[in-house]
Formats: C-alpha cells, structure tokens, sequence
C-alpha cells in the first residue's frame, strides 16, 4: 500500500464544487446539438478518475473485463459479482461521467434479469446497463424499472461461438436492414443509445441518420453520434493484435516495461531506496535522548538527519510512536 497522501485538487474541481453530471437525456441532447459523445470503458479507481478527469463523457464497466483486466479468452465467463465489484472501483472515481455497467453473459437472458440490473443500479452505483442484441421485451422492463439501458448491436461480443468468431457484421443490404430495424425497435421500446459495434460505415451512418436516440460506435465508422473504444487498446495494454478500428494514443506497455525493469535493475544495485527516500529517527527526542541512542543504534554524540526527510509524516509519526 502507498503511503503517500492523494495530491491535492489533482481533479479539475476541488471536491465540494458541483460537476455537471452526464445523464442518459444529455447523451440524447447532445446528439441533437450535433455534439460527438466521447465513451471509453475503464475497470478500477485509478483509470476511471484519469477518464473522467479527461472530460470522457461515457464510462463503461464492459465485460472486455473478463480479456483485459482478468486475462480470459473471451468474454464469457465474467460474472455479475466481478462485475459489480469493479464498477463499484469505478463508480467512486467518477463525478462527470455517465457510469454504465455491462451485464454479463448469461446475466439477463432469463428472469432473473432485471433483479441483476437492479444490482448493478443498487449495489455499485451504475447509472445505466448496456445489454447485447435486440432484446425489446427486456428493454422495456428495464426501463419500467426505472433503469436506463443502453443497447448493442452489429458485433455482440458475447455471441462469439454463434458468429463463428469476432466478424465483421450487416455486410448485406438485408442484413444492414434489418440492423437498422432491430436498432429502431430497441429506441422505441426506451433505450437510451446504442452500440455499435463491427459494422460497415454505411449502415452505421444510415442508422445513426435514422434513430432519435445516439449511437455510440466502436468499429463503426465516423458517423456515429459518439465513439468508445477499450482503455487498453488506446494505451496499448493489450498483448493481442489490435483490432483495424483501434487508434493508439500512447504505449504505456512500453513505458511500465521500461519503468519496472529500471526499477528492478535498481533494487539488484542497491540504487533503490536512497536515503532521501528513507525514514530517518528525530534527532533530539522530547526527552532529549536521540532517538537512534535510545535504541542503541548509534553511538552518542553522532548528527543524525532531521525529519524533512519525511515524505508521510503521519505514517512517520506512527511508525516513530
Ligand atoms: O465490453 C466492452 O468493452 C464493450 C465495448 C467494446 C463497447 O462492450
């Protein structure tokens, strides 16, 4: 564990001071005003706050979870627990963002469905759930719930086996149409956006052109209301080839890489800790017996360092009793 304190203020506005929240009707709001909705997914406190810090206007808790973070094949084997556990990390970095949660594979496709996005709402603070396919009857309990829901079409992840693989989908004029008609059944039954994922930019342009509500794509082309893709994928945290869709803004394997072999190579030479980066004993104690005399570690009359070189001193001044 850190000893060192958060820094002060590191959020754009110190806490207390009110952030406009993103909710489910701004997302349709800005797709109105013709403003691009930027979503990326995140799984822990750490990168949600750089996320949210960053202005994203849509976190999602995805289930890519389950390759990213927990290192599965697919996405399959997440569960509603692992799910909630680190949406509930997320939901306490978060003040802007609109948070959504993904629901696991095998978590809504019988009637226990709402009762775990309820979860999801209840136990960890999302503010929205995204399900994939045309699920209609579902969407529209969900949002007789009372929970906003976001949809997901074209390439569902969690119908890997069904789709042979990770395909491209809507390749035919019929398919596309009949995407944009499962697209517009999941709007009028009360979705609030749609994903779009894996599918030809045409099609995703037409149905974009043709919902009132946004949709989000990844995969998608250009001409949808707003773009997400994996947090890992953008730092380039994945030790996978990359997706054509994928645009990486930064190699942080690369940069972890070089920063824990440094680290490594230091501690092997004994370049890690210096003494700066050391507790030291007071020199005089209230008692005016050194510290390090009291303890019999070094002999009288020696100058010991003085207590700037602290860097916590509430962990110091346990640790000194
Ligand atoms: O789980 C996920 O990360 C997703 C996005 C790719 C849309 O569903």
């Amino acid at each position: 564990m850190s000893l060192t304190p958060p820094p002060a203020g590191a959020h754009p506005s110190p806490p207390g001071v009110p952030v406009p929240k993103v909710t489910m009707p701004a997302l349709t709001e800005m797709k109105r005003q013709g403003k691009p909705i930027s979503a990326l997914t995140a799984y822990d406190y750490s990168t949600a706050r750089l996320v949210d810090e960053a202005g994203v206007d849509l976190i999602l808790v995805g289930d890519s979870l389950a390759m990213v973070v927990l290192g599965q094949e697919n996405t399959l084997a997440v569960t509603v627990d692992e799910m909630l556990h680190h949406t509930r990390a997320v939901r306490r970095a978060v003040r802007r963002a609109l948070v959504v949660s993904d629901m696991p594979f095998g978590s809504y496709h019988g009637s226990a469905a709402v009762a775990n996005a309820v979860r999801f709402v209840k136990e960890a603070g999302a503010e929205a759930v995204k399900i994939e396919g045309p699920r209609i009857e579902l969407v529209h309990a969900l949002v007789e719930a009372e929970i906003p829901v976001i949809g997901h079409l074209g390439l569902t992840p969690q119908s890997v086996h069904r789709m042979g693989g990770y395909r491209v989908q809507a390749r035919t004029a019929e398919a596309a149409r009949d995407l944009q008609a499962d697209a517009l059944a999941l709007a009028r039954a009360g979705a609030g956006a749609i994903v779009l994922e894996g599918v030809p930019r045409e099609a995703a342009a037409a149905i974009t052109a043709a919902l009132p509500i946004p949709t989000i794509g990844i995969g998608a082309g250009p001409e949808c209301d707003g773009q997400i893709l994996v947090f890992h994928d953008l730092v380039s945290l994945t030790f996978t080839p990359q997706a054509k869709f994928v645009r990486r803004y930064a190699d942080a394997s690369a940069l972890f890489r070089s920063a824990i072999e440094r680290y490594r190579e230091d501690v092997e030479h004994r370049a890690f800790p210096s003494d700066a980066e050391s507790y030291h004993l007071p020199a005089r104690r209230a008692t005016g017996v050194a510290g390090r005399q009291t303890m019999g570690l070094t002999p009288a009359g020696a100058d010991f360092g003085t207590d700037d070189a602290v860097v916590n001193r509430d962990a110091f001044e346990d640790w000194a009793g």
